[in-house]
């Protein structure tokens, strides 16, 4: 007799610490918003019922984390606990060349000042906000290649994060030696948490073989990105993700990684490569700002941290419940008439604020009028990805960001079915009444990343 199918997918854990959250009132949580200037970044995070701003550095460790950091070894040089982060990440990535950072835009810094420079030109399928920056500060061009189908936030294309193969062979083919390395970024977070096929991969791989170009991965959801080739690509729903991830990890000639998402750490990220020259200027960079070899900006406990995360971060139970969790949030919204960025993406829903909210044009911030009301109503903290966070031009003009979007990002672990039921509840609640909604100005800013610090008052 073989054993029932049943349809409910579990936590594959139970829970043995428990951290209090704060019932507020609506009254209360208006207050604190209006002395928060409207900008959810502002908030105490005490005043925040469901936090789901980001999905870094905000998962629940596991309790084999928290006895590994029992093990950690602060010797300043070659501890055992480098040792072991070593083996870890070599296990999955085998890079010959490793370099510990305390978080990936530390990586992306190193690299960046090794690699790029005014005339240069890094391709990647779309750059993080933080790769983006570090990009830019080098004085290098970013730009972004994602397929077209990654732009349509309704197309339901199952790999919208890969990299448009005929758009990234022109620029090479125009620009060879400005491009000291091309980048694809798995899962794609500025376009949706979407992910890229193993087949795509091996297209850059050909692409960039073709023009001797080194490929790098940002690599921060490695694993929600292979659990979505084992369960969408063909032939490939047999594999352990293990060996997807080695595969992957062989099509590359470097990496970039935030230890803060699929490592399942607070903090904590690398670089790695196998270029030996390149690796010796990234070191020297490292003694600058980040420590020693061995340590990067990182303690032993750290290390340790993410040594065990990454052990879990591939457990094929673990990872059915996590892409099954995200997508069951977004699923339910869908059904309840919410627009939503599809398919759902690994570690985030995006709602579409523009769809929702049309009588709000979007200089009045339509993503920052939903994400405000869904704190105000039911003490869900969001990020507004959109005209805030992008509408503001290098020149100091503002136009409308591409798509005006809230991401409700998924904490690892954190959060059970019923927060995930509540979160339902409001922002279906909050979406019946959108048409009341208004929109927003802002009041005070600063000059360059303007998301983090804006002010803002209600209109009307
Ligand atoms: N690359 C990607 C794709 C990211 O999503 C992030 C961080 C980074 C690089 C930078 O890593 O934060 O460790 O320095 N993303 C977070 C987010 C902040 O909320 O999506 P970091």
């Amino acid at each position: 007799m073989t054993a029932p199918e049943f349809r409910t997918i579990i936590e594959p854990f139970r829970i043995h610490s428990v951290e209090p959250l704060r019932i507020t009132t609506q009254a209360e949580r208006e207050t604190a918003i209006r002395a928060a200037g409207y900008n959810l970044f502002n908030l105490h995070a005490d005043d925040v019922l469901i936090d789901l701003l980001t999905d870094s550095g905000t998962g629940a460790m596991s309790r084999d984390q928290w006895a590994a950091i029992q093990h950690g070894d602060e010797s300043y040089a070659g501890s055992p606990s480098w040792f072991r982060f070593l083996e870890a990440v070599q296990t999955l990535f085998p890079f010959p060349h490793v370099i510990p950072t305390h978080q990936g835009r530390a990586a992306e810094k190193i690299l960046f000042t090794a690699i790029g420079g005014a005339g240069k030109v890094i391709p990647n399928n779309t750059h993080f906000d933080t790769t983006r920056a570090n990009v830019e500060f080098t004085g290098a061009e970013a730009v972004d290649l994602v397929i077209p189908e990654g732009r349509e936030p309704a197309n339901e294309h199952p790999f919208k994060g890969n990299m448009d193969l005929g758009a990234l062979e022109a620029l090479l083919t125009e620009r060879t030696a400005d491009v000291p390395a091309v980048f694809v970024t798995i899962t794609n977070n500025s376009g949706g948490g979407q992910p890229v096929s193993l087949e795509n991969l091996h297209g850059v791989r050909d692409v960039c073989d073709r023009f001797a170009v080194p490929l790098f991965l940002d690599a921060c959801r490695f694993a929600e990105n292979a659990w979505f080739i084992r369960s969408r690509e063909t032939g490939q729903g047999d594999r352990d993700v293990i060996d997807i991830v080695r595969e992957i990890a062989g099509l590359a000639d470097g990496m970039t990684m935030s230890a803060k998402k699929d490592p399942l750490a607070n903090i904590g990220g690398w670089l790695a490569m196998r270029d030996d020259a390149l690796a010796e200027r990234c070191r020297n960079l490292l003694i600058l700002t980040e420590g020693f070899p061995t340590y990067g900006g990182l303690a032993g406990r750290d290390l340790e941290a993410i040594a065990q995360g990454l052990t879990e971060a591939v457990n094929h139970d673990y990872l059915r419940y996590r892409i099954r969790s995200t997508a069951y949030l977004g699923e339910a919204l869908d059904a309840a008439g919410v627009p939503v960025v599809k398919p759902i993406g690994g570690h985030a829903v995006y709602l579409d604020a523009r769809a929702l909210l049309p009588h709000v044009p979007p200089l009045s911030y339509p993503g920052q009028a939903l994400a405000v009301a869904l704190f105000e109503a039911g003490g869900i903290r969001g990020c507004e990805i959109g005209t805030v966070m992008f509408g503001r031009r290098p020149d100091g003009t503002e136009s409308p960001a591409a798509m005006d979007l809230v991401r409700l990002a998924i904490p690892r672990r954190t959060y059970t079915q019923s927060h995930v039921d509540f979160v339902i509840e409001v922002v279906t609640s909050v979406a019946a009444r959108a048409a009341e909604l208004p929109g927003y100005r802002i009041v005070d800013e600063p000059p360059a990343l303007r998301h983090f610090t804006a002010r803002f008052e209600p209109l009307g």
